[in-house]
This record gives structure tokens, C-alpha cells and sequence, in this order.
């Protein structure tokens, strides 16, 4: 399959281009062999605590969403609190994942509008590609804090349109979130579903135009 007459790629930032899990990877001695399960809850509660404060129409931004999950994640993995500053600390540089620099090399000969477009603050999202040394690399960091309200939100997609003056279906959008994909896929954007953890897709009335295991596959198809 391809992907055609693009004038935007646009990147989920957590879990698409920075390793989610590479925080409380960075601190697993101190946490135990049960490091990934309590990622896991910390993510999963991240992502109801946005859907949720979206729903009831009380916005915080991402980083009180994130202290606030990581809060509860500890508490329900009896995580000793005194460790939730290093661990905050540790989410603000994630790990790039590896061909994310390669990646957006390749797609930057090809002049395409290279974005992220995230849930993040955008003070975070400076700090992760500025630690990943790929901030020459992105035009722009969309955030949703322009409309105060998280992603699955159609507002959150337009802003791309917006930015850029173009079409949803110049947009091509790459998320390992299947049901962020969903959001863009139904605001009518491309998509290109990065499928990192061996998921299957969500039952939301929608399919991705293209799936990959990882973002070195991506130009391939362009
Ligand atoms: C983001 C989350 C959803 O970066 O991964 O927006």
C-alpha cells in the first residue's frame, strides 16, 4: 500500500517516537522485576485520566496528568513515593526510539512538513527532541494545549489543517496508539498505524492505510 500526495507528516510523540517505558526501565533497580507492569499501569491510567478530564471538561496539562498517574500507579504497585521525583525526571528525556533520527532524515530530503502533534506540553516536548537531538529535524510541536482538550478530540487533529493550510488527507499521520490513529483516521487524515507492542486494532469503525513494526519501514512506503 501507499501513502500519496502528502504535504505533512505528522508524529504521535509517546509511544510512537519516545520509549514510554524507558522511565521506569531507568530505574528498575530500585523498583523490582516488576518495572514493565507498573509502566504499563502508569501509561494506562495517563492515557483514562486524559480521556477523562476531556469528558468532564476539566483540563490540566499533560505533566499534572502524569504526576497524578504516576502517583496512583505507585500506590497500586506499593512503590515507595520517595522515588517519584527520579522517575519524573526520567520521563522528561525518554529515550528516542532508535530509527526515529534516520527516519525523519529520510523524510526530510523528501520536503515534506515534518511535525509532532501530541498530548505533551510543549515545554516537554522541547526538552524530549532536544535530548534526542532531533530538534533540527521537526518544523513545528503541535500541542494540545492550543484547544485544552486531549486526543481523541477532532479539534486536536485540525490543528495540523490549521497549521499548515492544507487538507486532512495531506496529512499522514504515524501513532503506535490504535486508537489515536482512529481519531486521525476519522478526521480524515492518512495513517500509518506503528504497531511497536503487537496490538490488535481497536473495533472503532476504523482501519489504518498502512501498518508497520517500527518507523524504518515508514519511508519505504512513501
Ligand atoms: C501523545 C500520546 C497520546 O503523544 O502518546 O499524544
Amino acid at each position: 500500500m501507499k501513502i500519496e500526495n502528502i504535504k505533512v507528516c505528522a508524529f504521535d510523540a509517546y509511544g510512537t517516537c519516545f520509549d514510554i517505558n524507558s522511565a521506569a526501565k531507568g530505574l528498575a533497580n530500585k523498583i523490582g522485576k516488576d518495572w514493565l507492569a507498573f509502566s504499563s499501569t502508569w501509561r494506562t491510567v495517563q492515557l483514562e485520566y486524559t480521556w477523562l478530564r476531556s469528558l468532564m471538561k476539566r483540563y490540566v496539562d499533560f505533566w499534572k496528568v502524569t504526576e497524578d498517574s504516576l502517583e496512583y500507579a505507585m500506590e497500586s504497585h506499593g512503590i515507595d513515593k520517595n522515588f517519584k521525583n527520579e522517575l519524573l525526571n526520567l520521563y522528561k528525556k525518554l529515550n528516542p526510539y532508535p530509527e526515529l533520527k534516520d527516519c525523519l532524515k529520510s523524510l526530510k530530503s523528501k520536503k515534506l512538513k515534518i511535525c509532532i502533534l501530541s498530548n505533551g506540553s510543549p515545554d516537554l516536548l522541547k526538552q524530549l527532541i532536544s535530548n534526542a537531538g532531533v530538534q533540527e529535524l521537526f518544523d513545528d510541536l503541535i500541542s494540545v494545549e492550543d484547544v485544552k482538550i486531549f486526543k481523541p478530540d477532532p479539534q486536536v487533529y485540525e490543528l495540523v489543517t490549521k497549521k499548515y493550510i492544507c487538507k486532512p488527507e495531506e496529512v499522514c499521520f504515524m501513532s503506535s496508539n490504535t486508537w489515536d490513529i482512529v481519531g486521525g483516521g476519522l478526521f480524515g487524515y492518512q495513517t500509518v498505524w506503528v504497531d511497536r507492542f503487537n496490538k490488535k486494532f481497536d473495533k472503532l469503525d476504523y482501519k489504518p492505510n498502512m501498518q508497520i513494526k517500527n518507523l524504518s519501514e515508514l519511508t519505504k512506503h512513501f
